[in-house]
């Protein structure tokens, strides 16, 4: 594993982690994994998804007992995704210009990171970038969506599965401090395996597999659980929804928004399968790159400054 050129220069670099001794308590997911327990916030903002309209001013109210939250949510509408002329002042504000599933999506996606990264000092950057990768994503995925004619669910879900699809990830950095944090930073180049390799060498399940069960031990929507556990697996690209995150996924780590641990130069399927497959038009694909290219400037700048 070497450093490939025009990585970020944040990353540390390191050897291929193969052969590191693997930890002394191997994650056996069946009988000692131990998803933490879900913060009580997180419980009633994510009943709020299955709710209609009316539930604005219960999440506005929500996200206001927790200042911190509320604050990142601001600046967040403020200046990574969404250039309003308007600054967006109040959590109100930002639910009536993103929308109620955007701004719970946000709020989701910003309490798990926070709930799995309290302590994590050493490796804070790399899931800072981890965070820019997510948010990279959410906000592709969002856009692939939109355009797509095979849609059956709504695009504030795609931009949530986006946002979500790597959280396997963050609870490896919990479990495991100081030894995933290597194999994550690590650059892989073509005739290297994907992290999902490694990270089965080494705990035994993936981030996909890992993911899924946060997810529905959190009681996160089952179709969210779907999408995580599968967006590796080529026998999924019959879903719209997981092709979409997968295109998105590929199209952020060429990009270079942020970093998931993998370079994606060994994907299957690759990004012209997952372009075909999603029906987007080579005039339609570098559309998404320049939108991408734009908006990666500002994600970049925002997680930057805030980390
Ligand atoms: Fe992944
Ligand atoms: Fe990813």
């Amino acid at each position: 594993m070497n450093n490939s050129p025009g990585r970020n220069p944040s990353l540390i670099s390191v050897n291929l982690p193969m052969s590191m001794s693997k930890p002394a308590v191997p994650l056996s997911i069946n009988k000692d994994f131990e998803i933490p327990s879900i913060p009580l916030v997180l419980i009633r903002i994510i009943q709020t998804l299955d709710k209609d309209k009316n539930s604005a001013r219960e999440l506005e109210a929500l996200i206001l007992h927790d200042p911190a939250l509320a604050a990142r949510i601001l600046r967040l509408a403020n200046s990574a995704f969404y250039s309003f002329r308007a600054s967006v002042k109040t959590i109100s504000h930002a639910i009536a210009l993103l929308g109620i599933n955007i701004v719970t999506s946000l709020a989701i996606g910003i309490n798990i990171f926070d709930t799995f990264t309290k302590g994590a000092k050493s490796e804070s950057s790399l899931i800072n970038e981890l965070w820019t990768h997510s948010c990279g994503v959410a906000m592709l995925v969002k856009e692939i969506w939109a355009k797509s004619s095979r849609r059956e669910k709504e695009e504030e879900f795609a931009f949530l599965c986006g946002l979500l699809h790597d959280i396997g990830k963050v609870i490896l950095f919990k479990k495991y401090p100081g030894h995933y944090g290597p194999i994550f930073a690590a650059a892989k180049t073509e005739t290297d395996a994907v992290i999902s390799f490694y990270e089965n060498e080494n705990y035994g399940a993936d981030h996909a597999v890992i993911g899924e069960m946060l997810a529905k031990q959190w009681g996160l929507p089952e179709e969210l659980a779907f999408v995580i556990r599968r967006h590796h697996e080529s026998s999924a690209l019959k879903s719209p929804l997981i092709s979409a995150v997968m295109l998105a996924d590929l199209l952020a780590k060429e990009l270079k928004i942020g970093y998931d641990g993998d370079d994606g130069l060994n994907a299957n399927p690759s990004l012209s399968k997952l372009q075909s497959n999603m029906e987007i038009t080579d005039e339609e694909y570098e559309r998404l790159k320049l939108f991408a290219s734009r908006e990666r400037e500002g994600i970049n700048r925002f997680f930057k400054i805030s980390s």
